[in-house]
């Protein structure tokens, strides 16, 4: 999916007359019950859990290995918090905005279907800079196949016009105001990705390699850090990559989008001097996330280097917000959340042969989360 930074959603204020006056304001009232959710009521729901986590909450209590001991633990901070009627009507907020912003996000658009075609400009370049290798004939992994992503209808390629709905509604209306998932209150995720991106340590590479890129929302962020480089990206979603290609090449950056899975990306050994894993990894089991990293270490040269981000393990966050992360794993269509939340991915990266691993969190709430790594010479 790609969204519209602050400052581009600010330039693109014109589009929201598009929306017919119902569909507008049913967003709008998402938007603003968002904000209040995460921005007001999660504060005083934080607040309760933690004054009112009692003693015999603490780990020493918990019997088994360490990664017992965590999952326990992680169950005894959820029903606490689930005792607590704030974080219950924060989280059915969370929930219901989750939910309607495709009730009522589809039909705003489908109002509006010609004009939003225009503005997406739904239709292939003539003559592209880049190019776009879709393969029908690739399996789709079992863990991807029928999951609806972030509740979305049908999943990734269930609505032709997704892009239009978070670039031009559900992303100005709604997503703008963060406080979703592990994305705290008020931050910004374009801005975001060019942080992460900035985490690589050279001042200029050659061939950028994204796993798991969607469309063009963290390649551009490379494109503006890194000009000069070249881009490839893989995914499983031909319509996201569809929509990338046509993005790439309306801003004029030539990109070359491949229907791949990241496991296996059929690209030669030692082909890309870095790699970028942006939000790839919690939208897999992990023992295929750790197939992807052996892949990216494959197509790496030697001094290569990879910069991952994800939302944080919970290892990393307090316990109020390891529970908002786990909840993401039944309520909004991230069935790999928890399991990758406990999950070390900096040992892993160690494991396949990276070297100078570290991991560190850039915002508020430890996101964006990033572990790097290089390839040894
Ligand atoms: C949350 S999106 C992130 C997209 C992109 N990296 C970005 O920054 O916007 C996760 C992406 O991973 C893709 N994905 C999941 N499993 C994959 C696999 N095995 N191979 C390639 N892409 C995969 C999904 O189709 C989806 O586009």
């Amino acid at each position: 999916m790609t969204f519209l930074s602050k400052e581009q959603t600010q330039k693109n204020a014109s589009v929201a007359p598009v929306l017919s006056q119902r569909g507008r304001a049913g967003m709008e009232l998402l938007g603003s019950i968002q904000n209040y959710s995460s921005g007001q009521l999660r504060s005083l729901a934080k607040q309760q859990f933690e004054s009112q986590l009692s003693a015999n909450l603490a780990t020493s209590s918990i019997e088994g290995s360490p990664t017992q001991q965590a999952r326990r633990q992680l169950v005894k901070w959820r029903e606490h918090a689930e005792s607590l009627s704030s974080y219950r009507y924060e989280r059915f907020i969370q929930r219901y905005v989750a939910e309607d912003v495709y009730c009522r996000g589809i039909p705003a658009v489908e109002e509006q279907r010609d004009t939003f075609e225009r503005l997406a400009s739904t239709s292939l370049p003539k003559h592209p800079q880049g190019s776009l290798q879709l393969d029908p004939s690739l399996d789709v992994p079992r863990y991807y196949d029928g999951v609806e992503w972030h509740l979305e209808p049908g999943g990734y390629d269930g609505y032709d016009l997704y892009g239009a709905l978070f670039t031009y509604v559900a992303g100005p209306c709604v997503f703008k105001y963060g406080g979703y998932a592990a994305v705290a209150h008020g931050e910004d995720i374009t801005r975001h990705r060019v942080d992460v991106v900035s985490q690589l340590k050279k001042s200029s590479y050659a061939r950028v390699y994204e796993p798991g890129c969607g469309g063009f929302s963290t390649l551009a962020a490379v494109h503006n850090v890194f000009p000069q480089a070249e881009l490839v990206g893989c995914d499983l979603s031909p319509l996201l990559l569809t929509n990338g290609h046509i993005h790439a090449e309306r801003v004029g950056v030539k990109v070359t989008f491949k229907q791949r899975d990241a496991r296996e990306t059929g690209e030669p050994d030692a082909a890309f001097d870095a790699v970028i894993m942006y939000a790839l990894l919690h939208e897999m089991p992990p023992d295929a996330g750790v197939a992807a990293l052996r892949e990216a270490f494959r197509i790496l040269q030697p001094g290569g280097e990879i910069v991952i981000s994800d939302p944080p393990p919970f290892r990393a966050v307090p316990a109020f917000n390891a529970v908002l992360l786990d909840w993401d794993t039944k309520h909004r269509g991230e069935p790999f959340f928890s399991a990758v939340g406990h999950f070390n991915w900096s040992e892993c990266l160690q494991d396949i042969g990276f070297a100078d691993v570290d991991e560190y969190a850039l915002g508020p709430d430890q996101y964006p989360w990033v572990t790097r790594g290089v390839k040894p010479e």
